[in-house]
């Protein structure tokens, strides 16, 4: 029988002293942040270690959540939010059927809906736009296939996006900010690598 096979973040996410994809913000929230809402309902999707949300909190964001696919990454965020006496909003939570209760003030994804099958990031963005407040803002960075997925995620990442499609389905909001690069990448036991990306910081109109 085949071996499940198993990303590497989640070793990680097992150890306490080794930080998958580092402790500081995304660069987008930080140089964005005061163009959120402070008092609005945030979500981050695909939390990994919630370094985001964290980072919100401790600027005066209090009606934050958080989830991910991932258990370990789930119990070594409330692990942190107890170290550091926060009471967070995080769960266990897949992407493809997660249930809208609210509509949103700022919802963040940073390298998650790639591991999901096109129509179901299209199908979470759609929704996700709906459920965001007129004035809330998105930021959202997926992968895309003008480079090949390389070793550490090609069995995960079924869902590369083209270049430039991220923004096609911004088309109908003001867009702030919008970048496609390629990056060298690094992490915890594995070799440097490349990742073509699209980022977008969008604002519903
Ligand atoms: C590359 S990591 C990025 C983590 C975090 N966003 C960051 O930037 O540090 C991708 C994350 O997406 C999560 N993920 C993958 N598929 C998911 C799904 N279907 N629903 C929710 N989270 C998912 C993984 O568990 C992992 O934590």
């Amino acid at each position: 029988m085949e071996q499940k096979k198993i990303p590497f973040w989640e070793d990680s996410y097992k150890n306490d002293n080794i930080s998958a994809f580092g402790i500081n913000p995304n660069p987008e929230v930080e140089q964005f942040i005061d163009l959120f809402n402070k008092s609005g309902r945030v979500l981050e999707v695909g939390c990994g270690e919630a370094k985001n949300i964290f980072y919100l909190m401790e600027n005066g964001f209090k009606n934050v959540s958080a989830f991910d696919l991932s258990e370990n990454a789930i119990n070594k965020v409330h692990k942190i939010a107890e170290k550091r006496n926060i009471q967070i909003n995080a769960f266990v939570q897949d992407l493809c059927t997660f249930e809208w209760k609210y509509n949103y003030d700022l919802i963040i994804s940073f390298g998650t809906l790639h591991f999901v099958d096109r129509e179901e990031w299209h199908k979470f963005i759609n929704d996700a736009k709906e459920h965001t407040k007129i004035g809330g803002i998105h930021v959202i960075q997926i992968f895309t296939d003008k480079v090949e997925a390389s070793d550490d995620i090609k069995d995960f990442a079924v869902g590369l996006a083209k270049e430039g499609e991220l923004l096609e389905l911004y088309e109908d909001w003001e867009i702030i900010n919008h970048k496609e690069f390629v990056f060298e990448d690094e992490h915890p036991n594995a070799p440097k690598h490349f990742h073509a990306t699209n980022k977008i910081v969008a604002r519903k109109r």
